[in-house]
């Protein structure tokens, strides 16, 4: 059975919780898929991640397009969220239109996220007219680095948790069907969570809401350049390719591979 974004409303009245990965590419799609994980974000964090840029902003619509299909390709059963890259959508309504459609045509996803609360409602409500699934973000919006001063933790002060409820709001009443919580105290997200009717999604905001998301490569330790306080780590496979590729190297300079019989 497909996942749909109708899944995500039921799971937040049943009070279940639920889980997305990113992933950027077909295999590693598919192994997300194999763990009956139901939701793959292909995130700009790919800039990072694939493409080893320093921030998610270099990251244009070509990479998003070309990654999301081969993310499609590898998992048809789940539903794919494409990420809009910085100023994919912040230059008008018609643009936003645009290029969310072709993540939708060109790469198969069934839905786009945005970054931003109440300063883009107006964008994300133009996409949900044009019946285009959209999924909000608010609090650390890393497309935002440099007007936020870094990656810190938002939403720390009275005024900053107004704001966070305020766009959380926003995203919710412009059409939104959920709303990632990033890099927020984990009270503040459960108020939120509360408040709000459509799923909140928390990465790095706690246990109180709807459903968790985070980067693969990061739980998997296959990122080594940082990694966020929040992730742990499930495995160290990073370390088990290097020996893999390391076992590979001394078996060729020893002659034991290839053996003789020509397997
Ligand atoms: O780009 C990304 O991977 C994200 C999540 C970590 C929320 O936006």
């Amino acid at each position: 059975m497909s996942t749909t974004t109708r899944h995500l409303a039921e799971w937040k009245a049943k009070g279940e919780r639920f889980t997305l990965l990113t992933a950027y590419d077909y295999s590693l799609a598919k192994l997300v898929a194999e763990a009956e994980v139901p939701v793959i974000l292909v995130g700009d964090s790919l800039g990072q991640v694939m493409l080893g840029y320093s921030s998610t902003l270099p990251v244009t619509m070509d990479d998003m397009v070309r990654h999301t299909a081969a993310v499609a390709r590898g998992a048809p059963g789940c539903l794919i969220v494409a990420d809009m890259p910085f100023l994919s959508y912040q230059v008008s309504v018609e643009e936003a239109i645009r290029n969310a459609g072709r993540l939708i045509k060109a790469g198969g996803a069934h839905s786009v996220k945005l970054e931003g609360g109440e300063d883009m409602a107006e964008v994300i409500a133009a996409l949900v007219r044009a019946d285009i699934a959209v999924m909000g973000h608010v609090g650390l919006t890393p497309q935002a680095v440099h007007q936020l001063g870094g990656y810190r933790t938002q939403a720390v002060d009275s005024a900053g948790q107004e704001k966070l409820l305020a766009d959380a709001q926003a995203v919710e009443k412009a059409g939104a069907f959920a709303v990632v919580l990033e890099k927020v105290p984990a009270t503040v997200a459960a108020q939120v969570t509360k408040t709000l009717r459509i799923p909140t999604i928390g990465c790095g905001a706690g246990p109180y809401c709807d459903g968790q998301v985070l980067v693969t490569h990061d739980i998997l330790g296959l990122f080594g350049d940082y990694k966020p306080s929040f992730v742990k780590q499930y495995a160290q496979l990073g370390k088990a390719a290097v020996d893999a590729m390391a076992a590979f190297r001394q078996e060729v300079k020893n002659g034991v591979f290839p053996e003789k019989e020509g397997k």
